[in-house]
């Protein structure tokens, strides 16, 4: 079944991985990106990843999901079967600085997406939602039905659009709509050609060690050992970003063959690994030393987050098959091969 998808930031760290996926699997892609989280030479390495007769298969579109006729101009390049919406803000710090931007972003243009979709009669869409949206959890691993308690703006948007895609899917017979919770997702593609370039200085662990094993930065901040964990240290159930990428491909697989439906799923490991074992488990993946000093806890840190990923598994058939050491050695190669992201090679 070749499917034509338009995938909204496809470009980015998890949209570009998945972009691969779906070329590979004989799909035909519009992406639509703004680029301003990312650079077209991801989606450049995707083309040489897939080699040059899959590679016709995708089309970029520059543009913003929030204007109407960007949107709509990506709607004219193929007849879309599906969307993929991965475009959006992520980042926490900036959402609480700066939240009208959030809103106006990933709920504005999820909305004028929506509306673009039902114009052109396309009411399948996959979204990426986020293991945010449970802010300190009660119950550890998580389950879909634990209760929505997003503790900053950018959750808060995340939880909108779910409640924005329930209200739709509800209005009219005929939605196909999965939202998927990703935990963290991590690591690279195993050729060290894609992965993840943050801006700036990177926020999330896995970035941020990363450019220190590569001697960008000289220490790691582990922000907390007095967490009640193992070993004090906040744990996290991250996914190899390809295994999220199949995550989406499994999906999207399901919505098409299966009668109307909204699909609320976890995507993660159900394990959880605390941030001294990620430490170890890069330095070994490197054979870098990756100096830490322990400071004081980040605030609105929980400090347990570990998907119930059991649905996602009976539902789409689906299970994370890369552990810890695969998302090092990926990262790794990744780091290693493009210590400054996909800057120096535009
Ligand atoms: P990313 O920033 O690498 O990718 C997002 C892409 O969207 C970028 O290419 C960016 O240029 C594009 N974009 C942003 N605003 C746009 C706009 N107005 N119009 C068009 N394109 C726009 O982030 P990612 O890590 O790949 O995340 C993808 C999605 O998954 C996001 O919605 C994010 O909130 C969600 N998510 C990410 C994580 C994570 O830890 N990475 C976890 C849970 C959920
Ligand atoms: N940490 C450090 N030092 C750092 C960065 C992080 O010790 O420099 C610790 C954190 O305290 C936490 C763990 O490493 O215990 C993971 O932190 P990340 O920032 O990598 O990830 P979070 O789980 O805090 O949050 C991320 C995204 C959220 C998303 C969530 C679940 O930032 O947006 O994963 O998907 F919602």
């Amino acid at each position: 079944m070749s499917l034509q998808l338009l995938i909204t930031g496809g470009a980015g760290f998890i949209g570009s991985h998945t972009c691969l996926s779906l070329l590979e699997a004989g799909h035909g892609l519009v992406v639509l990106d703004n680029f301003a989280n990312s650079s077209p030479e991801a989606l450049r390495r995707v083309q040489e990843l897939t080699g040059p007769q899959a590679a016709t298969r995708l089309q970029l579109i520059r543009g913003d999901i929030r204007s109407r006729e960007a949107v709509a101009q990506a709607f004219r390049a193929a007849p879309i079967d599906a969307v993929l919406h991965f475009a959006g803000l992520k980042a926490v710090g900036e959402s609480v600085r700066q939240p009208q931007r959030y809103w106006d972003v990933n709920v504005g243009g999820t909305l004028q997406l929506l509306k673009a979709m039902a114009d052109h009669n396309c009411r399948t869409l996959v979204f990426s939602s986020s293991a945010t949206l449970y802010g300190f959890p009660d119950q550890v691993p998580i389950p879909e039905k634990a209760p929505l308690r997003p503790i900053n703006p950018y959750g808060h948007t995340k939880a909108a659009v779910e409640r924005l895609l329930t209200d739709v899917a509800a209005s009219e017979p005929g939605w196909r709509v999965a939202a998927l919770r990703y935990f963290n997702p991590v690591g690279a593609h195993p050729s060290g050609r894609l992965g993840e370039a943050p801006s700036g200085t990177p926020s999330n662990l896995f970035p941020y060690l990363s450019q220190v094993a590569v001697g960008l930065r000289p220490t790691l901040q582990v922000f907390g050992a007095d967490w009640p964990t193992p070993d004090g240290t906040g744990v996290r159930d991250y996914i190899h970003v390809m295994d999220l990428a199949e995550g989406h491909r499994a999906a999207l697989e399901v919505l098409v063959r299966e009668p109307p439906q909204l699909l609320t799923l976890n995507l993660g490991s159900g394990r959880g690994h605390s941030v001294l074992e990620l430490v170890a488990a890069f330095e070994a993946a490197s054979g870098r030393a990756i100096p830490y000093q322990v400071v004081a806890r980040r605030p609105g840190d929980s400090p347990t987050s570990v998907a119930d990923p059991s649905l996602a598994t009976a539902r789409l058939g689906w299970r994370t098959r890369r552990g810890l050491a695969e998302i090092c050695r990926d990262g790794w190669a990744w780091q290693s091969a493009n210590p400054q992201g996909y800057g120096e090679a535009h």
